[in-house]
C-alpha cells in the first residue's frame, strides 16, 4: 500500500511506520529488518557503553545500509554519544527528556534530522523555533517510559494544532493499521511504535519477555517509577513482575528501603552487574533472572497475540490499514 507523507518523503520510506528504540532490543538485525520492510527504526544509543558505541553503530550501518537512527535520552550529558554517532555517519536522531537545544544545533550543523519525543502542546509549540524536523507525540498509553500528558486520541490533535507545520508522528497505543489510519485522521504523518515490535522475531529482547508481551493482558500492566534512579524518575508502564510484586508486598517502600536492592540479577555484556531495580529491559543473551527486570509494555498488548517477523508485522499493518480505509469509505452515503 503506497503512502506519501512528510515522513515517507523525509526518510525515503515506502510505508510510514517507525520503530522507536527498544532498549537493547533494537539490534542491528532488528533495524535491518525494519529498513528492508521499507520502514525505519531507531536504536537506543544511550543504552550502549561509550567504548563500544562506534562498533555497534558500524554493525547497524552495515545491516541497514545506513537507514537507521539513534535515540539519545538526555537524562544525563550525552554529548560524547552524539559526537561518536556523528563520526560514525549517523544523521537521523531522536531526542527526549532533558534540554535538547544544544544537541539540536550540533545535529543541524552536521546536516542531520531531529525527531523530538514530547508529551505536551506547550513543548510542541517550541519545536519549530528549536529547529526540530519531526515531533513524536507520545501518548500516555505507551509502553516503557512515557512523557505524554494525555492519551494519543486527545494529545495528538492538540499537538498537531500548535506544531506550526512541523510534521507529527503518533506514538503510544498503536499496534496495527487501524491505529495508523486513526492517527492519520488526527493529523499524523506516520506512527512510532514500540510494544508491537518487542514481540518481533528479530528484536533482541529476551524470548521470555516477548512471550510475556504476548500472554499478558492490559490488566497485568502497572504504571510506576520503580525502575528509575533517584532524581531521574519518569513514569513507565511495565507488566507486573516479581520485583514489582515484592515491592508492593513490602508496602511500597521508598528507594533505599526496597526489598532486594543489592540483588545482582545479571551482568551487562561488559561485565558490569545488573541490579534488581535497574532500568535495563531483558535482552536476548541475558543470563540470570530476566523476569525480575522491567518488562516494558503498553496498552496495546491486548492486540498482540504472537511473535512475528518484522516483515509480517508490517504486512499486517498494511492489510489492516487498507481494510480500515475501505470500511470508512463504505460508511459514506450519497445523501
Ligand atoms: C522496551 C522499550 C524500551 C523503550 N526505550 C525507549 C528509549 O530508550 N528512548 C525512547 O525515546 N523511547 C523508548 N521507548 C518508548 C518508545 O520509543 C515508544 O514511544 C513507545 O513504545 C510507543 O508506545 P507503544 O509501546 O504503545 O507502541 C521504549 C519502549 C519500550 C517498549
Amino acid at each position: 500500500m503506497p503512502f506519501e507523507t512528510a515522513l515517507t518523503r523525509g526518510l525515503d520510506l515506502r510505508f510510514p511506520v517507525v520503530a522507536g528504540p527498544l532498549g537493547r532490543g533494537s539490534s542491528a538485525e532488528f533495524l535491518g529488518a525494519m529498513a528492508h520492510s521499507g520502514c525505519f527504526g531507531f536504536t537506543a544509543a544511550a543504552h550502549m557503553p561509550e567504548e563500544t558505541l562506534n562498533d555497534e553503530l558500524a554493525k547497524m550501518k552495515r545491516a541497514t545500509n545506513g537507514r537507521f537512527g539513534a535515540n539519545l535520552s538526555l537524562t544525563r550529558d550525552r554529548r560524547n554519544w552524539l559526537a561518536i554517532a556523528l563520526d560514525a555517519g549517523v544523521r537521523v536522531f531522536s531526542l527526549w527528556q532533558g534540554d535538547l537545544e544544544p544537541y539540536v544545533r550540533t545535529i543541524k550543523d552536521a546536516g542531520g534530522l531531529v525527531f523530538w519525543t514530547l508529551g505536551t502542546p506547550g513543548e510542541a509549540a517550541r519545536a519549530k523555533d528549536l529547529g526540530v524536523d519531526f515531533i513524536v507525540s507520545q501518548g500516555s498509553e505507551a509502553g516503557g517510559h512515557y512523557v505524554g500528558s494525555a492519551p494519543t486520541m486527545s494529545l495528538l490533535p492538540s499537538i498537531v494544532d500548535v506544531a506550526k507545520g512541523v510534521p507529527v508522528l503518533a506514538a503510544g497505543g498503536i499496534a496495527d493499521g487501524r491505529g495508523l489510519v486513526a492517527a492519520m485522521a488526527l493529523g499524523a504523518c506516520g506512527v512510532w511504535m514500540g510494544t508491537r515490535f518487542v514481540a518481533s522475531s528479530e528484536s533482541a529482547n529476551h524470548p521470555g519477555y516477548k512471550e510475556r508481551v504476548v500472554a499478558a493482558r492490559a490488566t497485568d500492566l502497572v504504571e510506576t517509577e520503580l525502575f528509575d534512579p533517584v532524581g531521574q524518575e519518569c513514569p513507565h508502564r511495565v507488566i507486573r513482575n516479581s520485583t514489582y510484586a515484592g515491592w508492593e508486598a513490602a508496602g511500597r517502600p521508598a528507594t533505599g528501603q526496597r526489598p532486594g536492592e543489592s540483588d545482582r540479577i545479571s551482568r551487562f555484556p561488559n561485565g558490569k552487574p545488573l541490579y534488581r531495580y535497574d532500568a535495563a529491559a531483558a535482552w536476548d543473551a541475558m543470563e540470570g533472572d530476566w523476569e525480575a527486570s522491567p518488562l516494558y509494555a503498553g496498552t496495546t498488548i491486548d492486540l498482540i497475540h504472537d511473535v512475528k517477523s518484522v516483515a509480517e508485522i508490517v504486512g499486517d499493518i498494511e492489510t489492516t490499514a487498507q481494510a480500515a480505509f475501505d470500511k470508512i469509505a463504505g460508511l459514506r452515503t450519497a445523501r
